[in-house]
């Protein structure tokens, strides 16, 4: 979503802000801008445009402004259409304050009503600009930039994630964060503040994490931080670990396509740190989920969104039917207002590539306060998630910069093999000698994906075949319907095209009325016992004129006579193949997205974090 960078130091912040604006594109936007004090004119200079960064560069180029104290946003509009007035950032009524915020300030409409009752004018529809002017007018009272901060905080309701500068402050940027991620980067004569630490990873690795109420005071030379009773905390500098390459595309065409081609690595990374080195387990490092914590759980509930709510529906299946722990699963905007049967003997597993989606965030707050056991499944270290889980598996993909969500998928489809690898020996559910089995096999995983890249030329001659479709449908059965709904969902988020996901024998049910000549139907069946039933399945949508694409195991040539293409996986254990069959379906949205001209890592509409409900 909306994104958050600022700089004060002796550099031109502008570069600064533009290139740190530039890495967080991937997050989604429709606009963009920076506010910046110019020394010389002694004031505040905001530059702010509808559409890419591109079009904020121009109007720089147009009009150049200059300062070593800058803040810098994008914006994903919530309150108000994306144009250049409801832009960020937004100025106070004086010009005095500028403010960049992401998240919802949800009583804007009351704090406008009050303010405007007492003559000040608002230009924006937004939500944002009512901080700006309240900020304004307690400064107007006290002529206290820092006070005046603290007491508009008192009156904000909502999520945020704030960056202020004050014209008669150029000293400082004031950051301020509650339900939203947001980091003070620390440097040398400099220091920086972002939602997401690509924008800053060129100049530092170390950095402050914001927790939620929080308010840093920053100075070139100093990073102060309170909390709301305006007393100082002490933080612990994180430092991050990601080297800058793997914040860049490496000579691909895109993000997705690298982050696609990432995943053999990904897999063994989480692989050679997980299991044992002698083989006699799983190591889930700071988990405590042993036998005894194990035997106060009656049941588990899996929590999550999009492409994160389909690993875990892997994980419900794994868990039910290794570990014979029955398991409810919901998308987490449903959990949150459904007063769900949970309790302190579930164990709540909550997974989120970000660690920052709100409705996620939210969901595991509610279970926490049922006194359920949340366990959390997060990529982005140090995320609001994983910060306030009792439990966290990190999966270890690295940063994630495509809005399609590829490699996170694949690091919490392993972690929910893990995970119920880990709960099924632990509760004498699965001998070892079965546990070794499956282990050989999953130490295969990363070469089998190899394979299956290689196939990457076919799949784009199979997009030059289909790419005139309209809908498609993705049918399977088992774990392989599991695979076609977040196959679905990729073409959906980038190739912009229709298509359903059905578990194959509903279709009989409706939806065959659907199918008509050409329709493209991509059917999954890399499920042994399940295979026949699902072929019954690819005739009868034959027999309406379908064109059919299969992804099937290796050696089922029977899928050759009835499907139009064919892809085949590796080998491998039946739980292990949604791993495997989903690989070339990210190819397939991929190369579809790429053919029909689409952005491919940046879809229309989509934000990369959700942090907003
Ligand atoms: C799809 C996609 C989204 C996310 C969802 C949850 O490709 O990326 O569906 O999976 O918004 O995001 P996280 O995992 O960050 O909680």
């Amino acid at each position: 979503m909306c994104g958050i960078v600022g700089y004060i130091g002796n550099r031109n912040a502008v570069p600064v802000l533009l290139q740190g604006l530039e890495k967080l594109e991937y997050r989604g936007y429709d606009s963009a801008g920076v506010a910046v004090f110019d020394e010389r004119e002694k004031k505040i200079c905001v530059c702010k445009k509808k559409g890419r960064v591109e079009n904020l560069e121009s109007a720089l180029y147009d009009n150049p402004v200059k300062g070593r104290l800058g803040i810098g946003h994008t914006r994903w509009a919530t309150h108000g259409v994306p144009s250049d007035i409801n832009a960020h950032p937004h100025f106070s009524g004086s010009e005095n304050v500028a403010v960049v915020h992401n998240g919802i300030i949800e009583n804007y409409m009351e704090i406008k009503e009050i303010l405007q009752s007492k003559g000040f004018e608002f230009i924006s529809d937004t939500d944002t600009e009512c901080v700006a002017q309240l900020v304004e007018y307690y400064y107007d009272q006290s002529g206290d930039f820092n006070d005046a901060v603290f007491k508009a905080l008192e009156k904000v309701d909502g999520s945020y994630a704030l960056g202020i500068i004050c014209k008669d402050f150029p000293d400082r940027i004031i950051a301020a964060k509650k339900n939203g991620p947001l980091i003070v980067g620390l440097g040398q004569g400099e220091n920086f503040i972002a939602s997401d630490m690509p924008a800053i990873l060129k100049y530092t690795r170390n950095t402050y994490i914001l927790e939620d109420n929080e308010v840093a005071v920053i100075t070139k030379d100093d990073v102060k931080i309170y909390n709301p009773d305006k007393e100082e905390v002490k933080k612990n500098v994180y430092v991050v670990d990601w080297s800058i390459e793997a914040a860049e595309k490496s000579g691909y065409d895109h993000f997705m396509l690298k982050e696609i081609f990432e995943q053999p690595k990904v897999v063994s990374d989480n692989l050679n740190r997980r299991f044992k080195p002698d083989g006699s387990g799983i190591q889930l490092d700071d988990i405590k989920l042993f036998r005894e914590d194990l035997e106060k759980i009656n049941k588990a509930y899996i929590v999550a969104c999009g492409t994160a709510y389909y690993a875990g529906l892997v994980g419900k299946f794994l868990i039910e039917k290794l570990c014979r722990i029955p398991v409810n699963s919901d998308v987490a905007s449903e959990f949150r207002y459904k007063d769900p049967l949970i309790d302190e003997n579930t164990l709540v597993i909550v997974i989120s590539q970000s660690g920052e989606t709100a409705d996620t965030l939210e969901a595991m707050r509610l279970a926490k306060r049922r006194g359920s056991r949340v366990l959390a499944v997060v990529n982005v270290v140090g995320s609001t998630i994983a910060r306030e889980a009792d439990d966290v598996i990190y999966t270890l993909a690295g940063p994630e910069i495509a809005v399609a969500s590829t490699k996170a998928f694949s690091a919490q489809v392993v972690a929910m093999f893990l995970l119920s690898l880990h709960i099924a020996l632990e509760t004498d559910k699965m001998s070892l000698e079965e546990f070794d089995e499956i282990r050989r096999e999953m130490l295969k995983l990363p070469s089998h994906i190899n394979k299956i890249l290689t196939q990457a030329p076919n799949i784009k001659r199979f997009m030059e075949k289909y790419i005139d479709s309209k809908n498609v449908f993705y049918i399977g059965r088992g774990l392989d319907y599991v695979v076609c709904r977040e196959g679905s969902l990729k073409l959906k988020e980038i190739a912009y095209l229709h298509s359903e996901p059905y578990a194959a024998g509903e279709l009989k049910h409706g939806p065959i009325a659907l199918i008509e000549e050409s329709t493209l139907v991509i059917g999954v069946a890399t499920q042994q016992e399940l295979f026949a039933k699902t072929m019954s399945n690819i005739k009868e949508v034959k027999a309406r004129g379908a064109k059919v694409l299969m992804i099937a195991m290796q050696g089922n040539t029977e899928t050759e006579k009835y499907a139009d293409d064919y892809i085949y996986i590796p080998k491998t254990h039946p739980i292990l193949t949604p791993l495997l069959a989903n690989i070339p379906q990210q190819l397939f949205a991929y190369y579809m997205a790429v053919g029909l001209g689409n952005d491919v890592d940046k879809p229309r509409n989509l934000a990369k974090s959700v942090t907003v409900e």
